[in-house]
């Protein structure tokens, strides 16, 4: 298993493993396990990696199994989920520090191909995502749909976030999670 940033080559088999899991596209006996919202462009994937360097992969065997997201609050901010968050952000404190679009960013989505889950993979997508991002945010922010538990089992048992609050958006239940990007 290679861990790596996403090039622009790499963007269709992003986009094919995202919308395997992607609400609209997702095999209905994969939804148990978690989906993943937005349907993104090869646009949003190529600012994503061009301007945030904020694409994250897993390769096996070359095949793309594994992806994570993570970009400015600034990226972000066009989807209304976003700009929603962005706006509690001041009245958010974490480790003694108000959060804001400077200090910390927005981690996610995650997603991990059912052939390799529970393989440690995850853990090692997000370490590797967490490492890269250290250097420009002390922070990462990130949310979780309540009627996800097993991402919520792997981000807060696995990856060691701590919730810092629950909200709804748009008649869903979310929790709010952050974690220091260097610990
Ligand atoms: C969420 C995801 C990234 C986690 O990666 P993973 O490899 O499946 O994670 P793991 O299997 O290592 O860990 C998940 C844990 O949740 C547990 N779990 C599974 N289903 C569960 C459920 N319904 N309720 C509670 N816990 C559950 C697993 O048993 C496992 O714990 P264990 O290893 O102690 O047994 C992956 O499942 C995935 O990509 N899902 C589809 C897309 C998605 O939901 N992305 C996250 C939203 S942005």
């Amino acid at each position: 298993m290679q861990f790596r940033c996403a090039e622009l080559a790499d963007i269709d088999n992003v986009l094919s493993l995202h919308f395997r899991y992607q609400v609209d596209s997702i095999a209905e006996e994969d939804k148990k396990d978690g989906f993943v919202t937005t349907p993104f462009t090869k646009e949003e994937m190529t600012q994503l990696i061009t301007q945030e360097r904020g694409l994250f992969i897993a390769e096996k065997e070359g095949e793309v199994v594994a992806y994570a997201m993570a970009a400015s609050w600034q990226f972000w901010s066009k989807w209304p989920m976003f700009a929603h968050m962005i706006k509690g952000l001041p009245s958010l404190t974490y480790n003694e520090q108000v959060l804001s679009v400077d200090n910390s960013y927005q981690y996610g989505p995650v997603c991990v191909d059912k052939s390799v889950r529970g393989e440690g993979v995850f853990e090692q997508i997000f370490e590797f995502a967490l490492q890269q991002m250290s250097t420009r945010y002390p922070i990462l922010v990130t949310f979780i749909n309540k009627i996800n538990p097993r991402s919520y089992a792997a981000h807060v048992r696995k990856a060691k976030l701590d919730v810092i609050q629950e909200f709804e958006f748009n008649n869903n239940q979310y929790f709010e999670l952050a974690c220091p990007t260097v610990r």
